[in-house]
């Protein structure tokens, strides 16, 4: 859908183009004034201000405004009090799935405002383009490939066909800049739109051979190395921790490469690593059947780390990315592997398995060691959706990040403020580490009650082999946000914005 919209950035008078929908962005401030006029102006009745107060996201559809207006459609669209980056792309998510919504296929976006708009955020030109674009893109996002309208056959017409056109007015003076924010805008959205489709494929479409090959394709595609190991090279290269959790599957495990170097000057050398549990029973220490199915949903790590590498390369960043990925799913039967048993990790360090549930660690545990080992790295960091501790610590907006680096934890910080990708640090404190001694191996995979997440990132970094710049990235609650919270449903491709907006900033 995505790579089907097209964008257009203008310079051109509104009454000049046409579009199915015009969109007239208001802050709460310009209310009283521009609003009015405008409306006077378009031939509409003012007396809708009575109601529109121009709430971030906040939209009214006026019709019947005058014959020689660009658009049959003129929505308000609130943009808050217009100061913050955030209210401006909660803003262009509302009014793209209102479009979507409403059928509408053209819509334009008067973005004559966008110089004020810098100003009163503090946000060049270009990153309020793309994060309208980007917005627009997430606002519109569907998944409906699995519907086949066999039994519904007015809604088979109804599959969204999402946005075809969107115009974007700006006064000639940032034209040049607006460009460029749509045109990245335009691929990070892209790359967003490929990992929450990932995330919302059922465990019976997508395998660890599908994330294998979905980077693969994207490595042909954009132009850079994908390396895929298979169960025998799992098996030689002695990654125990994947092999242990994949021991009651049907479908054999994957561990996936992702190498992207820039033509020129390499800045900085990144790893990232994201967890690819394409489904979570739990194995043998099997979880609650109510909502397992959302556990589809555990590789979102895998999805944001294909996601950024691919924008990485896209946007011909001047770093060497390594996107390192363990897949498999994590099943019950009598070959899984047992609560209890000892396994040992590419690293040699061993582990007790005191619960087959906390898999996520076990698989990130190889790959963190494969990226320390065979790579000299300034920075790694790792996404998973690795503990239900974490949605009850921070909720279902906000991701824990644990770092044992204070620089890189406020770039971290920052980056997700930027996006609108948040993060909150929590403690590393190796005080936690008791939790998870083992009386008969090196670790325990289980930590007990509390701290579940700070537990299980104290697991994670003995795996880091001492690297001084390692973040990890708690998704399991902004990843996947279950129909209950009344949101967008589903896969949200939370981290590839993130991820990407830290890769520019060391760019
Ligand atoms: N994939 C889950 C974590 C999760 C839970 C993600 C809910 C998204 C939503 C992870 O593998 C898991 O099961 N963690 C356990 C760890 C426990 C057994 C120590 C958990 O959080 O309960
Ligand atoms: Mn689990
Ligand atoms: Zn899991």
């Amino acid at each position: 859908m995505i790579e089907s919209m097209k964008i257009i950035v203008t310079k051109s008078d509104l009454q000049s183009v046409s579009a199915d929908l015009l969109v007239l962005p208001f802050s709460s401030i310009e209310l009283k004034t521009e609003a009015g006029k405008a409306l006077a102006e378009a031939g509409f009745d003012i007396q809708v201000l009575n109601d529109f107060k121009a709430e971030a996201g906040e939209i009214v559809v006026l019709y019947g405004g005058r014959t020689e207006y660009c658009a049959a459609r003129i929505a308000l669209l609130g943009i808050g009090e217009g100061k913050t980056i955030d209210d401006w792309r909660k803003a262009a998510v509302s009014f793209a799935s209102k479009a979507v919504d409403l059928k509408i296929e053209k819509i334009a976006v008067d973005c004559s405002g966008l110089e004020a708009l810098a100003a009163a955020t503090g946000q060049p030109v270009e990153t309020l383009v793309a994060a309208l674009v980007e917005g627009c893109c997430t606002g519109s996002y569907r998944f409906d490939r699995l519907k086949s309208g066999k039994l519904d056959k007015k809604s088979a017409g109804e599959k969204s066909k999402g946005i075809a056109e969107l115009l974007l007015r700006v006064d000639s003076g940032v034209y040049e800049e607006a460009e460029k924010g749509a045109s990245d805008g335009k691929i990070i959205a892209s790359c967003q739109k490929m990992a929450r489709d990932m995330v919302n494929l059922p465990g019976n479409h997508l395998h660890a051979g599908d994330i294998a090959k979905a980077a693969v394709d994207s490595g042909k595609k954009y132009g850079y190395e994908v390396t895929v190991f298979h169960k025998k090279e799992i098996e030689s290269l002695g990654m125990g921790g994947l092999l242990a959790v994949n021991k009651g599957s049907h479908h054999p495990p994957t561990f996936t490469v992702l190498d992207y170097k820039p033509k020129g000057k390499v800045k900085a050398v990144i790893a990232l690593v994201g967890k690819g549990v394409t489904f979570d029973s739990g194995g043998i220490s099997l979880k609650p059947s109510e909502n397992m199915g959302e556990m589809k949903s555990d590789m979102s790590g895998a999805a944001s780390v294909l996601g950024a590498v691919e924008a990485a390369a896209r946007l011909g960043l001047p770093l060497h990315v390594i996107g390192l990925i363990p897949a498999t799913d994590n099943m019950p039967g009598s070959k899984a592997q047992q609560p209890g048993d000892v396994i040992t990790t590419y690293s040699g360090i061993t582990v007790e398995v005191g619960n087959t549930d906390a898999e996520g660690r076990l698989i990130l545990a190889d790959a963190l060691s494969y990226a320390t080992e065979k790579y000299k790295t300034d920075v790694v960091v790792d996404v998973a959706t690795l503990t239900g501790a974490c949605i009850v610590s921070l909720g279902y907006a906000v991701a824990g990040l644990f770092c044992n680096n204070d620089k890189l934890a406020d770039e971290i910080y920052q980056a997700g403020q930027q996006s609108g990708e948040k993060v909150w640090r929590m403690p590393l404190w190796d005080l936690y580490g008791e939790q998870i001694k083992s009386d008969v191996a090196d670790v325990n995979n289980t930590g007990g009650r509390g701290a579940g997440s700070v537990t299980a990132a104290k697991f994670l970094e003995k795996f880091i082999d001492g690297h001084k710049n390692w973040a990890h990235i708690d998704i399991a609650g902004p990843s996947f946000i279950p129909k209950a919270s009344g949101k967008v449903n589903g896969g949200t491709g939370f981290g590839v914005a993130l991820l990407v907006e830290l890769l520019k900033k060391w760019s």
